[in-house]
């Protein structure tokens, strides 16, 4: 097992900005690792009538919280803005007019401080996230589990990480939202499934597993959205416990499958360890699950706390600091991409 050293960067005030989604989310990282304040402005509320995410409506409250997050960070973290010595803002993945936000506010900050600016792509900083609170590992099996994305990847080292697999169609969270909205339980459906699930018989449904052709490492959660559709359709209002038994057996699904793959790919590219992050990381069932896995294969399951595990930008000041002190400068001509692979992105810079 390796434990790499932490971070070099030895007096470094990193201000990172996360606007991927519909968090307006601003931190202070000390010296690499040091969390001095990450403030998450939630939208949840302005999206929750339509059930999902408003693209347009994310962007505006973007450009109308950016200040004042920024404000308050500097303000927990006790800091000045001629005290930061870099910005890193996610460029992509995300919805485009969200990330534009941020990385507007980043060039302003950088060009009139005369500090560097760095892009980092919001799934690295999902999988380098448990190391706010933990000694990396390497090499690791990182699994981001999202509302937007469901991949795992062989993490060598900071900078050599590989795609193992991926969903072929709805991420995890989506799923979750999906099956959400079709029993009327809200949004975000993730929490509310889950807490439903914990009084539920898991062993009322079984579902069939997807097999994806596009190889072993790959799943699909599409098939398992429409089965549960289909149970709803048939649902007659007098069944007292259905919906927590479709909680129940619809998450017992989603954690066994990614528990199957990542067991896998766990022990055929011998990690270290095993690493989760992104908002299904808050999932009851998928923790225990993974950490049965991670206790068969005798290697540490490394989680971070439910702050860092949802969209925030401390772990994006983690991975800009690194990139600081690495020498991956951004210019002010950098601009967002909806959606570029890790790998493409980094091979990019
Ligand atoms: O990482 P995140 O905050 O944003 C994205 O980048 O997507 O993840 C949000 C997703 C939502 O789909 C939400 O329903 C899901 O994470 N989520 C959960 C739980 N908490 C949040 N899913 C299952 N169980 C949970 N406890
Ligand atoms: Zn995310």
């Amino acid at each position: 097992m390796i434990c790499q050293s932490q971070i070099v960067t030895n007096n470094s005030l990193i201000l990172g900005i996360d606007t991927s989604c519909d968090e307006t989310s601003v931190a202070i990282l000390k010296n690499g690792k040091e969390v001095l304040a990450n403030v998450v402005s939630s939208q949840i509320a302005l999206h929750q009538m339509y059930g999902g995410v408003v693209p347009e409506i994310a962007s505006r409250a973007h450009t109308e919280r950016i200040v004042p997050v920024v404000r308050l960070a500097l303000k927990e973290a006790a800091c000045r803005y001629q005290d930061l010595t870099g910005v890193a803002v996610t460029t992509t993945p995300g919805l485009i007019g969200c990330l534009l936000v941020g990385l507007s506010y980043a060039k302003s900050l950088s060009y009139s401080l005369n500090i560097p600016l760095t892009a980092v792509h919001h799934l690295k900083g999902h999988l380098m996230s448990a190391f706010l609170e933990h000694d990396p590992v390497y090499p690791f099996l990182g699994v981001v589990v999202s509302g937007g994305h469901t991949a795992y990847y062989f993490v060598r080292n900071f900078n050599d990480i590989e795609l193992v697999g991926t969903t072929v169609d709805d991420a995890a969270g989506e799923a979750y939202d999906k099956v959400a909205k079709l029993l009327k339980l809200g949004y975000p459906g993730g929490p509310l499934v889950d807490s439903l699930a914990g009084e539920g018989n898991d062993k009322r449904f079984t579902f069939t597993r997807a097999r994806v052709k596009k190889g072993p490492y790959f799943l699909s959660f599409s098939g398992l959205k429409t089965a549960v559709a289909q149970l709803v359709r048939q649902f007659d209002g007098n069944d007292a416990t259905f919906i927590r038994d479709i909680c129940a057996s619809f998450q017992k699904e989603v954690s066994e499958a990614l528990g199957e793959k990542i067991e896998m790919a766990a022990k055929e590219f011998g990690a270290m360890a095993i690493v989760l992050a992104g908002g299904v990381a808050c999932n009851s069932r998928l923790r225990s699950k993974l950490r049965e896995v991670s206790d068969k294969l005798a290697i540490p399951l490394l989680v971070p706390s439910p702050l860092n595990c949802t969209d925030n930008a401390a772990m994006i000041a983690y991975v800009g600091a690194r990139q600081i002190d690495e020498g991956m400068i951004g210019a002010l001509d950098l601009n967002a991409e909806a959606s570029t692979p890790l790998s493409i992105f980094y091979s990019q810079r």
